[in-house]
């Protein structure tokens, strides 16, 4: 295990700041995990566990230890008629995950293909795109404590999941390191195709074809490609903005005044609003403020036109943030980590 000190971290988040973290490391293996949290450095410093960045807003010095999870290995762990259950490790690519288990016949995770990042940040903003979320597909987590230096294992219910939120999101800062995903797949395919823009595409390409799991994923490629930018071209982070959830006379008071203004009822009858929607309204698509701007396509979307600041970004989170608080009166909050 090689340490570094000063480490340039410019390659490795998708918004493409510039960065240097005060130390960095990889980790392959549980053995190299275990030695290292043992340490002097590990237990002088703070640390920030790395994946594959695509949800991170750098300062351009982190004061921490940088750890990037590079374990890698895919395995089906158990299986019936019906189901299986396939434990993926952290470092594992995403999307290369997805399409391995469409691949074999495992079907599940289609409405969530192109995803940036790795496996093992999947669960800890319980990441969602076109009506499914990766809390419905989680059988359970696998985790370092790092306190007690002992490995845990999460069951769904423990990681408490919710709209783009775990339990992870909010368990003290660097204690648990997720290092395996189990999921629970189906050897069914069982269409979930609601989603507005998903019904449409599939429709389109479903004439003379059977749908499968691969054209549910095919869709979900050709529309997020169509909408959002990529971030190997133009640095980003997906979703800037939660998509705020507000009680139900707030939105039918928004309603009101904006009869258009799309809402998604929730279980507990509170509604969640779009926020890409607000910010486009609010006429901000394309506002720059340095070289960050709000994204043409996908107004939820903020983009690095080449050499953008952490500075920049911030101001023009704020900016938005101000103008759709006095225009609407509703809160937006940034999806990213601010490291
Ligand atoms: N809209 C606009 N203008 C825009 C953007 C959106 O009017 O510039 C409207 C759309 O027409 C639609 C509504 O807002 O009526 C929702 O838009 P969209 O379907 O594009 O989805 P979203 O709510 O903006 C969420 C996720 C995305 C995910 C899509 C598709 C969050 C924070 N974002 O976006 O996730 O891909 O749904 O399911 O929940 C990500 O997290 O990085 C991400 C891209």
């Amino acid at each position: 295990m090689n340490i570094e000190q000063d480490y340039a971290l410019d390659e490795l988040n998708t918004f493409g700041l510039k960065s240097q973290a005060q130390s960095f490391c990889q980790v392959h293996t549980e053995a190299e995990l275990e030695k290292l949290v043992q340490s002097a450095l590990f237990l002088q410093q703070s640390v920030s566990w790395l994946g594959g960045g695509s949800n991170i807003i750098l300062a351009p010095y982190v004061n921490s230890f940088v750890i990037q999870l590079c374990n890698k290995g895919v395995e089906v762990i158990e299986e019936n008629n019906d189901n299986v259950l396939v434990k993926a490790q952290a470092g594992e690519v995403w999307h290369e995950f997805v399409l391995k288990t469409l691949s074999i016949g495992y079907n599940g995770l289609e409405n969530l293909s192109l995803i940036p990042g790795h496996v093992g940040a999947a669960p800890v903003q319980n990441i969602g795109a076109y009506g499914v979320e990766v809390k419905d597909r989680i059988h359970s987590v696998i985790c370092f404590d790092t306190y007690s230096r002992e490995w845990q294992t999460f069951s769904k219910v423990d990681c408490q999941f919710q709209y783009r939120d775990s339990f992870f999101k909010h368990a003290e800062n660097g204690r648990y390191v997720i290092w395996a995903v189990i999921f629970e797949l189906s050897k069914r395919f069982i269409p979930n195709i609601q989603y507005g823009d998903l019904e449409e595409v599939s429709n389109r390409m479903a004439i003379g074809q059977a749908l499968t799991a691969k054209t549910v994923s095919d869709a979900v490629c050709s529309i997020r490609q169509q909408k959002l930018p990529d971030p190997h071209i133009t640095g980003n982070v997906g979703s800037f903005f939660h998509n705020p959830i507000v009680d139900a006379d707030v939105a039918n008071e928004l309603k009101q005044r904006y009869p258009d203004m799309p809402q998604y009822i929730q279980n507990d009858g509170r509604i969640k609003l779009a926020a890409g929607w607000l910010i486009d309204q609010a006429g901000l698509k394309g506002h720059q403020i340095g070289q960050a701007a709000v994204h043409l396509k996908q107004a939820l979307v903020l983009v690095n036109l080449g050499g953008a600041t952490h500075t920049d970004v911030l101001d023009l989170s704020k900016h938005i943030q101000e103008i759709i608080f006095t225009k609407f009166g509703v809160k937006l909050h940034p999806e990213p980590n601010f490291w």
